[in-house]
């Protein structure tokens, strides 16, 4: 009787962890904290994929850089020890440098536009260029459009940027273009950023309200100037080993998911791109924005970039995208 309860033990317990084996563990890895528009998408990507495949994956997230910077999280997705990221495509157009022509500034109107852009055929052929370097790009999600913070005055016009250090994403897009507005871009992981900011090292850096917000960027920042220079989508990725074992089902499942996180992304900038400004003058922060004068001068300082960028990114493509409605 004892033995005969022993060994049914034993059994239960050998097929509780056959079931645990045979579920795959994903880690997802990204910069911001768990309450950001990164944190919102990866909770409802994970919550789709467990709704439609109980029991199949566990998630284990990695929020606030807690696994590197976003360059070696996407290492690691080429690797295949890291299964899955939300990153910028800031970051990204160092692996696939076409990407970058989303980082043009001043390329797209308004988040209508970019969103038209990335889900129509620009967007999505672009998405299928990832799988050519150990990667599977599942879908564009958002940040908003990025702003400039700095801690050494209001900026209104291109003398105002004179020889302000600004950390930049390192992504030569960026640097070409605060370069030519008169700044002095300092290209930097982001988890460097807050405490090069504390120290005085650099005194700024720019990013949209859905980062300023959730990185509480206030408490390093005083003047937040909303110029809305560049757009820099962020995106959905999985590395090319997990996808590669996947069934066609699985991959239904997860396309889907990652379309509800880009919803849910989307309508986490949406909101903040409406209550960002106050919350942060509310933190004390001091707001200026271009009007279209101011706009114009910095479009102008760029004419050089934009020449580079025609020749990099190709003029009909850019052309398509400022003339897709
Ligand atoms: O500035 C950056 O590096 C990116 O916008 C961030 C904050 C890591 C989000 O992708």
């Amino acid at each position: 009787m004892t033995i005969r309860m022993t060994l049914g033990a034993a059994t239960v317990l050998s097929l509780v962890a056959g079931a645990a084996a045979a579920q795959t563990e994903i880690k997802i890895g990204y910069a911001l904290a768990e309450d950001s528009h990164y944190g919102v998408a990866a909770k409802a990507f994970e919550e789709a994929i467990s709704e439609a495949l109980p029991d199949q994956f566990t998630f284990r997230d990695f929020p606030s850089s807690g696994l590197g910077g976003e360059r070696e999280v996407i290492e690691g997705i080429q690797l295949g020890t890291v299964e899955a990221t939300i990153v910028s495509s800031g970051t990204l157009s160092s692996f696939v440098p076409e990407a970058g022509v989303f980082d043009v500034p001043f390329l797209f109107r308004d988040l209508n536009h970019a969103r038209t852009v990335l889900d129509g055929p620009i967007g999505q052929d672009m998405l299928a260029k990832f799988d050519d370097v150990g990667m599977h790009a599942l879908a564009w999600g958002e940040q908003g459009f990025r702003h400039l913070t700095n801690n050494r005055g209001a900026v209104n016009s291109t003398e105002d940027m004179a020889g302000l250090k600004i950390r930049t994403m390192e992504n030569p897009v960026h640097i070409e273009a605060f370069e030519a507005l008169g700044a002095a871009p300092t290209p930097m992981a982001w988890p460097e950023v807050i405490p090069a900011l504390e120290q005085g090292a650099i005194d700024g850096q720019e990013n949209p309200l859905s980062v300023i917000v959730s990185a509480n960027l206030s408490e390093v920042q005083k003047y937040l100037t909303l110029d809305g220079h560049v757009y820099s989508p962020a995106m959905i990725l999985v590395s090319q080993k997990l996808w590669s074992e996947l069934d066609d089902s699985q991959k239904q499942v997860f396309e889907d998911a990652a379309d509800k996180a880009v919803v849910a992304m989307r309508a986490y900038v949406d909101d903040v791109e409406q209550s960002g400004v106050e919350t942060l003058r509310e933190a004390g922060m001091e707001v200026n924005e271009l009007d279209e004068a101011q706009k114009t001068a910095f479009r102008e300082a760029l004419a050089g970039p934009y020449e580079d960028y025609r020749n990099q990114f190709g003029g009909e493509l850019m052309d398509q995208i400022i003339n897709t409605q």
